[in-house]
């Protein structure tokens, strides 16, 4: 075989971030990049000869010549095989079921997530272990390390291995094997969830409309949604994943899912709008849930799956924990303690709840991030959240506002929102988080308004499985009656900063929890500004986005 070994120099910014390295498809192509962080990665790892690794992304800008460039960089490091999925396409849930199923070593994953992508957009990288799930904080430490200094990569010169057919081929004295990235995945979702009862629904009459977003996820929901479920062509919008995603964001949100939201709230034909829409992001593993003329925040999603668990043939037997991220409401944490179970609060992050997986202590997780998913595998899982609620929406009959209406009667309802700051020069935003930093220290018993403050601090986590300590993980205003402002720099964005203000209130009052969220929040929205100075400093009017 014939094995180079190319000499190169250590770039300085390789740290992955809260999922990975993202950065633009441009640093990407900067000769020796994306080659120095593979080796990175081969060289933490440090696989035992013969071991299998899986490879896929979502298909955006980059993903085959990356493929391409990581099966012959592992040929060179002594993998034994690979698992590609075919047309280098692997939804990040799908690359967890299959690193899980047919125990492999680990996975790569190339996907930035909801980022945009095209050559302008952003691309990204990422190691999954054994466990399906992403790495935590000492490999990805390490492996930045590791960036840091190598001083040469391995590769093999080949020609490309061709990867749009399913098939077996040599690459040196390694396998490729390329694998239907939709089958596995599929199977394991029928063995979740009652199919039947779904699929009779659908018979009868309820509409759904799914928004892929020319993403990851289009050939995974035609193949469940529509064939195996039944629910008519169509149902599926924007189902053909392409390299840039159509020029749009794709991220399952109010605003960047817009054509979806158009055709949930009834305005984009006279039609009625359907029973139910979701949408899910760039790699799948995101998703938003919609009824008609509804949306329901993912922190609420994460509370009704919960306390609906049992209606699903995978999960009849109950659930044994679940795990949150700190920021998202504790309205999981009321459907825990009713059910006697535990709930976790976590960093941001999926990787954060690996080991409450690993350690049988959670079945169900989420983030108020559009984020959703369980043991089933160990990555947010956008349309294993979509099933799920067809499987709840089959056994109830009802339809999804009411579902919610009745589960904030009877748990109260944590009223729930996010403003994000977009592209924010780097030291405005830091200047707003050392702004609050300071003022925490004395805001302990401050009233404002009808708000007093119970404590403020830096949140920081000790996990309970392994001790390891995670601090700096969002500044958090908490008030005596469990409201919240948190505020949080995001570790995904390729550009600025961006600035995310959580807001949280509690309503126990059924004839008060219909009002408008923002209205609802109004009084927090004040304060926040009032304490972080947020608007004057940014120089904002309002956020980027609301969800
Ligand atoms: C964002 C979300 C976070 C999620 C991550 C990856 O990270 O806030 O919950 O786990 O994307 O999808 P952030 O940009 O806030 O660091
Ligand atoms: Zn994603």
């Amino acid at each position: 075989m014939n094995i180079h070994t190319v000499a190169t120099t250590p770039f300085a910014d390789q740290k992955p971030g809260t999922s990975g390295l993202r950065k633009k498809v441009a640093v990407f192509q900067t000769p020796h990049y994306l080659e120095n962080f593979v080796q990175a990665v081969f060289d933490c790892v440090a696989a035992p000869p013969g071991s299998t690794l899986v490879l896929g992304g979502d298909g955006r800008y980059y993903n085959r010549e990356a493929i391409q460039v990581i099966l012959r960089m592992a040929a060179a490091n002594g993998i034994g095989r690979v698992l590609v999925g075919q047309g280098g396409i692997l939804s990040t849930p799908a690359a967890s079921c299959v690193i899980r199923k047919y125990q492999c070593l680990g996975g790569i994953i190339l996907s930035a997530s909801h980022n945009p992508g095209g050559p302008a957009g952003d691309f990204g990288i990422k190691y999954n272990t054994g466990n399906g799930g992403p790495a935590p904080e000492k490999i990805t430490d390490a492996i930045y390390a590791r960036s840091r200094e190598l001083g040469s990569y391995r590769i093999v010169a080949a020609p490309d291995v061709p990867i749009d057919r399913p098939g077996t081929h040599a690459l040196g004295a390694m396998q490729v094997e390329v694998i239907d990235p939709v089958a596995d995945y599929a199977e394991l979702m029928e063995a979740l969830f009652d199919f039947a009862a779904i699929r009779e629904m659908l018979a009868g009459g309820f509409r759904l409309c799914f928004d892929a977003m020319h993403a990851v996820t289009g050939p995974y929901a035609h193949e469940i949604l529509e064939r195996r479920l039944g629910a008519p062509a169509g149902s599926v919008i924007n189902g053909v994943p392409l390299a840039d995603f159509g020029g749009g964001h794709p991220d399952p949100n109010l605003t960047y899912a817009g054509q979806l939201v158009a055709i949930m709230y009834g305005t984009a034909t006279a039609t009625p709008a359907p029973d139910f829409g979701a949408a899910s992001d760039g790699d799948g593993d995101r998703n938003m849930i919609l009824g008609r003329n509804f949306f329901v925040t993912p922190s609420d999603s994460l509370a009704v799956i919960a306390a609906n668990a049992t209606l699903a043939p995978g999960y009849a037997q109950g659930i044994a924990g679940i795990a949150r991220s700190m920021p998202t409401s504790a309205a999981a944490d009321r459907v825990a303690e009713k059910l006697g179970v535990p709930c976790y609060e976590t960093p941001t992050g999926w990787k954060f709840f690996g080991n409450l997986m690993d350690a049988g202590k959670v079945t169900l997780c989420g983030e108020e991030s559009f984020g959703t998913g369980s043991s089933h595998v160990r990555e947010k899982d956008g349309l294993w959240a979509v099933l799920f609620w067809l499987n709840i929406l089959a056994r109830r009959r009802m339809p999804v506002e009411e579902i919610l209406h009745r589960h904030w009667a009877e748990y109260g309802r944590n009223v729930y929102s996010r403003h994000d700051y977009e592209g924010l020069p780097l030291d405005i935003a830091n200047g707003i988080m050392a702004q609050v930093r300071e003022r925490c220290g004395d805001l302990s018993g401050r009233r404002f308004g009808d708000y007093t403050v119970k404590f403020c601090d830096d949140f920081s986590y000790t996990d309970p499985i392994d001790g390891s300590l995670s601090t700096g993980q969002g500044l958090r205003i908490v008030f005596d009656d469990g409201s919240r402002i948190v505020f949080r720099l995001s570790g995904t964005g390729t550009e600025g900063a961006t600035l995310r203000l959580y807001l949280e209130a509690y309503e126990a009052d059924p004839a008060r929890q219909q009002v408008d969220a923002q209205l609802s929040l109004a009084a927090l929205i004040a304060i926040a500004d009032e304490i972080s100075q947020l608007r004057q400093r940014s120089g904002r009017e309002r956020p980027t986005v609301i969800t």
